[in-house]
């Protein structure tokens, strides 16, 4: 069974006190309306990670932490970055990489990607890796060979066994924070073909097991449909997630 998540980035939102304030509800909400099998996964800003892996606590089954970034060294003269073996110190346990505003805005390429891959699993974390089309991507037709290729030259050097650890993230940079949502049936395109890709490189037993969650102005109006796709196994959420109401009706689209 393939594992369901629905992951929220809060991005570079939110100040400490109202950090702690949204957790707390979103903490709450989970103990007391989600009964089903997928995680919860909040990813706020590294400032927050520590305090809310405290109250977090260890009790809960279905909560998860997630880092927005990591450094692909694990300590060194790099001012300014945070390394996952510091993430692994505090209990963080996801690590989203390759977020398409890292790519834009601070350069990352895949083949740093890999490496930052690689760091997250030496680690003891799990990636959630990150990957899209721009619009013009969309509109030439070049998407498929794009997410192919961010596909092959991030993940393909993992063996088998870290490999079907890895959550995929198909978040179209067109849908993100736009307001526009790849309708269920382009999602659904895509995410199939990130699954044949996988299937040609790891085999279809593996390909079968890995999520991949949709990303991009995903809400509680659109989530039931985008989930209820046959390769959707949730979603990364980022404005709908700095509310809790609203981030909790996505969870429980898995749970109504
Ligand atoms: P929005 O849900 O705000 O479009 O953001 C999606 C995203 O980038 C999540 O990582």
């Amino acid at each position: 069974m393939r594992k369901k998540i629905v992951a929220g980035n809060w991005k570079m939102n939110l100040d400490l006190n109202e950090g702690l304030s949204l957790f707390s509800e979103i903490q709450e909400m989970v103990q007391d309306e989600v009964n089903g099998e997928q995680q919860v996964v909040v990813c706020p800003p590294y400032i927050h990670l520590s305090n809310l892996s405290k109250l977090k606590g260890k009790n809960n089954k279905s909560l998860f932490l997630g880092a927005q970034n990591a450094h692909e060294e694990d300590s060194g003269a790099y001012t300014g970055e945070v390394s996952g073996s510091q993430l692994s110190s505090i209990g963080v346990d996801y690590v989203i990489i390759g977020h398409s505003e890292r790519r834009a805005y601070f350069g990352e390429t895949n083949e740093q990607l890999a490496k930052k891959i690689d760091a997250v699993f030496r680690n003891g974390l799990l990636p959630i890796y990150c990957l899209g089309e721009k619009k013009e991507e969309r509109e030439d037709g070049s998407y498929f060979k794009v997410i192919e290729t961010q596909i092959i030259d991030a993940l393909f050097h993992l063996d088998t066994s870290d490999f079907s650890k890895v959550v995929l993230a198909y978040e179209p940079v067109w849908a993100i924070g736009t307001g526009l949502t790849a309708s269920p049936e382009q999602a659904q395109e895509v995410h199939a073909y990130i699954r044949k890709t996988i299937a040609e490189h790891y085999g279809e037993d593996v390909a079968e097991l890995i999520t991949i969650l949709y990303g991009g102005s995903c809400k509680p109006s659109n989530a039931a449909e985008l989930f209820s796709q046959k390769d959707i196994d949730g979603g990364l959420i980022g404005g709908a997630s700095l509310n809790a109401r609203d981030f909790i009706d996505i969870v429980k689209v898995f749970n109504p």
